[in-house]
């Protein structure tokens, strides 16, 4: 019993106990003759594979108390989704027809909350708060409210902001959310209507900007997806936004998790054309990149203008070796990378009463699976199943 496999055999076997899919698609598997049958659930979703519990971590990564890869890296970011549900249907992301998941298959309250305490137990100092939609998600409030409470560096939420209301903010902001980041594609009305295919303007995400900032909110970040052909005229634009309302404006590279699959290389438009058209009105200044894993190049005005600038360009500046994000989809998925082709479903070890320590062990072995890089411009590159929806931005 010295070693983690063996602890985990035993251990982790009620944690892994079932009830989940119809006989047929169980897999009955004896341990030993004293124990009685483990029985894992063998569901298999379109493409990407999904299982019930990743191999076991070799014992040093085992013993310590932190979430760390096979390839070095430390877990610190945690991107919890809380929802699947969105009342934009944008085309780089949900197509019209998307299908949600059906409720049952959702993780409690209780679940994302312990989930989130586990895991700031295991190290993570950052958890952002994403969807789908997380306005869509009622008790977003709970969910605000206990991790402000948990011992974090920062707790964010991404939001496409249609759904914000000043009194909400500021009871958010005083529970410890102390980042927002709004989406907007395009400053023309018609753009909008098109990209998020929805009635919206603009205007939405401006008054989002203001309320937010009158709740305390600063810096307020917007990002816009850039697509060739789509929005990639209006990049100065953008900028002249940043300075206009004093917020970080992040320009992300399109990256090939489309519902649709119309992705290609053709459609990513790169961080070094980016800079190019920004600089063809205004001059930026590089920001010093004190922190290690962040994931874009920041830039001020060399004027002294408000507003910053952010590229976020994971195509072209592959930005994986220093990443630190681990990934809990809203049905209880541990995804390891945006990109991941396996993902690890929790949902046995909470719901068979698995203890902190079972869902330590399982979060352990899931990240030691994690992937070295994406891989976008390796041959044979294949897309996830999952949409940016479905795995939380
Ligand atoms: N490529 C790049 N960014 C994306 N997002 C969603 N889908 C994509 C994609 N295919 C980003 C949007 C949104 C956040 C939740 O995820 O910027 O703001
Ligand atoms: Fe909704 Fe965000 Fe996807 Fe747009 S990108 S459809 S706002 S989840």
């Amino acid at each position: 019993m010295s070693n983690g496999r063996s602890r985990r055999s035993v251990e982790g076997l009620k944690s892994r106990l079932t009830t989940s899919g119809s006989a047929t698609e169980k897999g009955i598997i004896p341990l030993n003759p004293q124990d009685p049958p483990l029985i894992l659930p063998l569901t298999v979703i379109a493409g990407d594979q999904t299982e019930s519990a990743p191999p076991p971590a070799p014992v040093g990564a085992m013993s310590v108390g932190e979430l760390r890869d096979s390839h070095h890296r430390v877990i610190r970011d945690l991107r919890l989704s809380i929802t699947d549900r969105c009342n934009y249907r944008c085309t780089y992301c949900m197509d019209p027809d998307f299908r949600y998941m059906p409720k049952k298959e959702l993780l409690s309250l209780e679940e994302y909350l312990t989930l989130a305490r586990v895991c700031v137990s295991l190290g993570v100092e950052k958890i952002r708060i994403t969807g789908g939609e997380p306005t869509m998600y009622p008790q977003l409030n709970e969910v605000i409210e206990y991790l402000g409470s948990l011992p974090l560096r920062d707790l964010a939420l991404t939001t496409n902001g249609s759904l914000l209301d000043k009194k909400p903010l500021r009871r958010w902001h005083a529970a410890g959310l102390k980042r927002i980041t709004l989406s907007l594609d395009s400053l023309q009305p018609d753009r909008v209507k098109a990209i998020t295919r929805t009635n919206t303007g603009p205007e939405t995400v401006i008054r989002a900007i203001e309320i937010a900032r009158e709740a305390g909110f600063d810096p307020i970040k917007v990002n816009a997806v850039i697509m060739r052909n789509v929005n990639e005229d209006e990049i100065a634009d953008f900028a002249d936004f940043a300075r206009e309302h004093d917020i970080d404006m992040r320009f992300i590279e399109f990256m090939p998790l489309d519902s649709s699959r119309t992705w290609d290389r053709s459609k990513v438009v790169t961080a070094d054309e980016m800079l190019e058209k920004i600089s063809t009105r205004h001059e930026l200044v590089p920001l010093d990149q004190s922190d290690p894993h962040s994931t874009s190049l920041n830039y001020t005005f060399a004027d002294g203008a408000p507003g910053r600038i952010g590229i976020i360009a994971p195509v072209t500046r592959v930005f994986c070796g220093a990443c630190s994000r681990l990934r809990i989809t809203a049905d209880g998925k541990v995804r390891p990378c945006l990109f991941s082709h396996k993902e690890w479903d929790i949902r046995p070890v909470l719901r068979s009463g698995g203890s902190d320590e079972d869902i330590a062990a399982f979060l352990r072995d899931a990240t030691w699976t994690k992937q070295k890089g994406h891989g976008i411009s390796e041959a044979g590159f294949v897309q996830p199943e999952r949409t940016m929806s479905a795995i939380g931005g």
